[in-house]
């Protein structure tokens, strides 16, 4: 079984780490293969917490980590991250980079907020990472490449012409200064030593670990309903997040892709902008922030929580062709008398069980819930299904059905080893 995908099957923050661990140390090379420093993931090893944004979760284990072609570096994350936990002893010297990924200049960070500030109620939220416009300078065919960097008059000539047309922009649209395409080139050229031992072709190494029946755990960010494609446009984000999306954004075929992890919390959240039928802007959706922790790792924005979505974690299911759903968080679930669950939307008066086809229908959506009974027991020593009270069980066989996929692990807590997995992930 050596190709792995994981990937969030709601608007992200599933808290996909969970599953991950429970593959630990059988894992030989830990994969992000799109979206950039737009993401957060916690995670809890032996006590200890870390939040990472740009460095895949298997900096933390044995594996190797791979920054793939398919992501947005911002250098100066790169390196602040990968400072932050050498200083707390973990070594990060087996990293590896794609020649091929693009970077985030500060351009692009600088961009994401001007056209935010300038789309006024039509803004779409974003992590103001600079992500959006790294990846539309990388469509333009004007993006900056880490190979560029190895080519330092190469590298002057492309800031050159990405800057060209949105200074005119900066300053005749926006209202702001131009921007200075030595500095930015000085400022990238900087990173070009720390980096280089770390950059490799990471389709060759990746293929022939396959080759070698080497375990390669691909690692999703964001999730399906942010996919530019398959997600809530324009409320999205700009890669293709989606499983479909390891195969271009790290160069394996899809035959070579044996696993499709979704992994789905026991409520739905979201950061941003963007339509969310089962939102709660009650006393409930406080609460299920509260007890769920649920703020941003990224921007420490809160979250808008909702109840279960089957309709959501349906149509990931369709395009990702998960073979397994891992359903985190379900301990903060506990002490509902009745628990809501999304199992149809009426639209215009007619029900539906699957996800509206146009977005205006979407923001339409009415949610047609089944009220599913609590369960009050402290759930969080549980290892084995069966130690799970009747209800608890009763509500995950509940969704497994509703979302056509089986569940073969769940979270039960924070740490690694607050799991009950009821078949292997590898
Ligand atoms: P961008 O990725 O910064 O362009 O933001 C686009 C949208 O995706 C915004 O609604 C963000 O809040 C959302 N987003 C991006 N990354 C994540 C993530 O890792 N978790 C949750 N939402 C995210």
């Amino acid at each position: 079984m050596p190709g792995i995908v994981v990937v969030g099957a709601q608007w992200g923050d599933e808290g996909k780490g969970k599953a991950t661990d429970q593959l630990g140390d059988r894992v030989d090379y830990t994969v992000r293969y799109s979206g950039g420093n737009n993401a957060g993931h916690t995670l809890v090893v032996n006590g200890e917490k870390y939040a990472l944004h740009l460095l895949p979760s298997g900096i933390l284990n044995d594996s190797v980590p791979v920054i793939a072609n398919g992501v947005v570096i911002d250098l100066d994350v790169l390196f602040e991250e990968i400072d932050g936990l050498n200083a707390r002893g973990v070594d990060t010297s087996k990293l590896l980079v794609s020649a091929n990924a693009h970077v985030i200049a500060p351009y692009h960070k600088v961009m994401d907020k001007v056209t935010e500030r300038f789309l006024g109620n039509r803004r779409i939220g974003t992590t103001g990472r600079g992500i959006g416009p790294a990846y539309s300078d990388k469509i333009n065919r004007l993006g900056i490449r880490v190979q560029d960097l190895f080519d330092d008059s190469i590298l002057r000539q492309k800031v050159e012409a990405a800057l060209e047309q949105k200074n005119h922009l900066l300053v005749k649209v926006y209202n702001r200064r131009a921007i200075d395409a030595t500095e930015v080139a000085e400022e990238l050229l900087a990173h070009t030593e720390r980096l280089r031992p770390m950059v490799a072709d990471t389709v060759r190494v990746l293929n022939t670990a396959l080759d070698a029946g080497q375990v390669v755990l691909f690692e999703g960010a964001q999730a399906h309903h942010l996919d530019v494609d398959h997600g809530t446009y324009p409320y999205v984000t700009s890669s293709n997040p989606i499983a479909g999306g390891a195969s271009t954004g790290a160069g394996v075929g899809p035959t070579r892709i044996d696993r499709v992890i979704g992994i789905m919390k026991a409520y739905t959240t979201r950061v941003g902008e963007g339509p969310f039928p089962t939102e709660l802007l009650d006393a409930d959706g406080e609460k299920l922030r509260q007890d769920g922790a649920e703020f941003g790792t990224t921007t420490g924005r809160n979250r808008r929580c909702g109840w279960f979505d089957a309709l959501v974690v349906e149509a990931a299911v369709t395009a990702n062709a998960f073979t397994d759903m891992f359903l985190t968080k379900l301990d903060i679930l506990t002490g509902w008398e009745k628990i809501p669950v999304c199992v149809a939307y009426e639209v215009n008066g007619e029900r539906t069980t699957t996800l509206p086809m146009t977005q205006t229908d979407f923001h339409h959506a009415v949610p047609v819930y089944e009220y599913l009974d609590g369960w009050t027991e402290d759930i969080s020593g549980c290892r084995e299904f069966s130690d799970l009270p009747k209800n608890t069980q009763a509500y995950v066989r509940r969704l497994e059905e509703l979302v056509r996929c089986r569940i073969s692990g769940i979270g039960v807590g924070p740490s690694r080893e607050q799991a009950v997995m009821l078949h292997d992930l590898l």
